[in-house]
């Protein structure tokens, strides 16, 4: 057909490019991770993610203002917790006056109408650094099943909107969802990370909460009895499709960048919201790359971004919302 067809006609300017562009990103599309620390306070900088912080819970409702004036509405809980409060059966995860019951609480004091989701894993409670409870070197599934429904019960106790389990332990979802219909939490919402790969780009966020599978007692050093081979795309269907059939509301690919596949296969398959984390180490590797000047900070940020709409997210947790936002808005 050519010359009558020429594709570069669209491409011509800003105006006609912006026109026909196919996807946009907004503050909308963004759920914010928040790691929050004991103190008072405190507003440390993670090495490995730089300028992303662990907040005390007096800086927390700063933050949330900030966020909430950019238009960022929504954001996922996740706690350091102190050594000495870590063991193999998640105790303090229950704690009514906890670090996450109480930073629940702090969001929602500032901030009423910030949605609030809330980590569901005992990783950061967990002397070996898993998401479950060990049991004679392996990782227990029932019980920390039922263990997980009870920790969603106490978040939703403390007023947060969802529950986020990213435990990948099997029938959680619906041990979850029985649990919060039993008493009354019909309106918490469950954010299910459904197809979650057992990966490398995890590192810095185990920096950032301590949480990293640790060498004791013949435990496994890594979660591959849970999380996903990363070289299976149809697992991440069934996955997916029995935490919707279990009551997941919102489903979730993780890592990103590296599994945009993963994340149109769900989006063409299921007809629920699809959210996707760019992970710690997404972020990790462009900031380094930027510090060293062998790449564009912002255009690849918003590029690597973009491609999740692109791919078909609905929602992406990002650590990156906050530059993104007032880099549109500038
Ligand atoms: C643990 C959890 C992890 C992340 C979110 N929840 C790490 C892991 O599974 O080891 C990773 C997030 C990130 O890397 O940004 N339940």
């Amino acid at each position: 057909m050519f010359p009558l067809r020429r594709n570069r006609r669209l491409r011509t300017n800003e105006a006609i490019r912006s026109l026909v562009r196919e996807n946009i990103i907004t503050p909308n599309d963004f759920l914010v991770p928040l790691f929050v620390v004991e103190g008072k306070g405190v507003k440390e900088e993670i090495p490995s993610m730089p300028n992303y912080f662990r907040f005390s819970l007096d800086l927390l409702e700063n933050e949330v203002k900030t966020l909430w004036s950019l238009g960022l509405k929504s954001v996922l809980l996740f706690v350091k917790v102190p050594d000495n409060l870590k063991d193999n059966a998640g105790i303090e995860a229950l704690n009514p006056n906890g670090l996450m019951q109480r930073a629940i609480k702090t969001v929602k004091n500032v901030c009423p109408d910030m949605l609030v989701m809330t980590d569901v894993a005992l990783d950061p409670y967990s002397v070996y650094g898993h998401d479950g409870i060990v049991e004679n070197g392996k990782i227990i599934n029932d019980e920390t099943a039922e263990f997980l429904a009870k920790m969603s019960l106490s978040h939703a106790h403390a007023g947060a909107d969802f529950v986020a389990p990213s435990d990948m332990m099997d029938g959680r979802i619906i041990t979850i969802r029985e649990a919060l219909e039993d008493e009354g939490f019909t309106d918490t919402g469950i954010m299910s990370y459904s197809a979650k790969y057992a990966s490398a780009f995890y590192g810095p966020f185990r920096d950032a909460l301590d949480s990293a599978p640790v060498d004791l007692d013949n435990v496994p050093k890594d979660k591959k009895t849970y999380q996903m081979d990363f070289a299976n795309r149809y697992e991440a269907l069934r996955e997916t499709e029995m935490d919707i059939d279990e009551g997941a509301d919102i489903v979730m690919v993780k890592p990103g960048i590296a599994y945009l596949d993963i994340v149109r296969d769900v989006k063409n398959e299921f007809d629920v919201p699809v959210a996707v984390y760019q992970v710690s180490g997404e972020y990790a590797m462009i900031k380094a790359a930027a510090e060293k000047g062998w790449l564009n900070h912002d255009q690849v940020m918003m590029e690597s971004t973009l491609a999740f709409k692109r791919a078909g997210a609905d929602i992406i947790a990002s650590y990156f919302a906050k530059d993104i936002v007032k880099l549109i808005n500038s």
